[in-house]
């Protein structure tokens, strides 16, 4: 591209305006210690292990501790992840951390995780797109690796959502879990990377799940709090329907965008919500059983973490070596959903 000569320097054109691949460097995961299970449950609201099992796949999550802010969750995730790419936090240009449950409405909690870690010379933003954070942070993510503003990106998705949970409906509180997942961006010569991300959302059904109370809409007041406006709300049933639509659709649209074919796919990542939902996206999409990763069992459903930590743990169990496509797919609050895949 020639453009007409001026007298000062457009930096980005330093390449010509070429771009370049980006890849997942090294992925990191963190859960807190505490196990809440389906029979810890069973003593805090009226459900049984049998209900939860059945019609969630849920066995057990983990909880958070007290002090543990979701920040600290994000900081143990990084560690690790920084580790396996052998980088240095000084190295990070960008911070990207996706959450329902930010330490506090501001400052970000990207900026808290960049000061615990050390990331100096990192620019910090957080990015809030429900479930499907950690797939919308990966692909904006990979538009600074492609136009070469950034060459090391931190991308994090954290929740601690037992902190707006009402521990006292059944109907909300056995499905969440917390945890944090982290992926270190970067160009990876000769490697493909991220091929594609579709993200979508449908802001005309945000009533069907959301916390509606402590922003600008319903500030905190004693009348917010005592209607409990500040806990996570959600018609399952409905949610549960545009799941498996979207979720469907997003998967099939980055499978075409690179003319792929589901067999192809060495590790399918759902959004782990339902194990019901997982199996009727699964079955629609024409994926085997054993091409699907599942740990909803073990954590329930971590929101924004929840591809993270299961791509962390498809990673180091060795169910994806490099070279593999995996597919990852998201769903969440807004609505939001979205599929990415990626040449591991
Ligand atoms: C929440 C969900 C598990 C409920 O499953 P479901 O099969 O749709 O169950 P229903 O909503 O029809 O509820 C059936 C009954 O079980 C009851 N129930 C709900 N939670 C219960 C629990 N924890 N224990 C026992 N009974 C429970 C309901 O009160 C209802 O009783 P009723 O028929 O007497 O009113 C399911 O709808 C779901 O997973 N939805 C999507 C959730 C999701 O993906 N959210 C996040 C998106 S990121």
């Amino acid at each position: 591209m020639t453009l007409p000569a001026r007298k000062f320097k457009n930096p980005r054109a330093r390449h010509n305006f070429q771009g370049r691949t980006c890849s997942v460097i090294a992925v990191g995961s963190y859960v807190p210690d505490r196990v809440l299970s389906n029979a810890d449950l069973e003593q805090m609201v009226d459900t049984s292990n049998e209900w939860i099992l059945t019609r969630t796949g849920i066995r057990e999550r983990r909880i958070a501790a007290q002090h543990q802010a979701t920040s600290d969750l994000a900081v143990k995730a990084a560690r690790i992840a920084m580790q396996r790419a052998k980088i240095t936090p000084e190295q990070i240009d960008l911070i990207i951390l996706a959450t329902i449950t930010p330490d506090m409405p501001f400052p970000s909690t990207a900026c808290l995780v960049q000061e615990k870690i050390g990331a100096m010379h990192a620019a910090a933003f957080d990015i809030q797109a429900a479930c499907s954070g950690f797939i919308y942070a990966l692909e904006i993510a990979q538009q600074f690796i492609m136009t070469r503003t950034y060459d090391t990106i931190l991308v994090i998705g954290a929740e601690k959502l037992s902190s707006i949970i009402n521990w006292a409906d059944r109907n909300t509180c056995v499905l969440f879990g917390d945890g944090a997942g982290a992926a270190i961006l970067r160009n990876r010569p000769r490697a493909h990377g991220l091929l594609t991300a579709c993200m979508g959302s449908d802001g005309g059904r945000a009533g069907l799940l959301c916390m509606p109370g402590g922003g600008s809409a319903f500030p905190p007041t004693h009348e917010t709090v005592a209607a409990g406006l500040h806990y996570l709300r959600m018609d399952g049933k409905e949610t549960f329907k545009y799941a498996v639509t979207a979720m469907l659709a997003a998967a099939n649209e980055a499978l075409r965008r690179c003319e792929l074919d589901i067999s192809q796919i060495k590790c399918v990542i759902p959004h782990q919500a339902n194990r019901r939902i997982i199996d009727a996206v699964a079955n629609r999409l024409g994926a085997k059983p054993s091409q699907l990763f599942v740990n909803l069992d073990r954590h329930g459903n971590t929101s924004a973490a929840s591809v993270a930590i299961a791509l962390d743990e498809a990673v180091t169990s060795g169910r994806i070596q490099r070279g593999d496509l995996v597919l990852m797919i998201v769903f969440g609050a807004g609505l939001t959903w979205g599929a990415a895949v990626i040449e591991w």
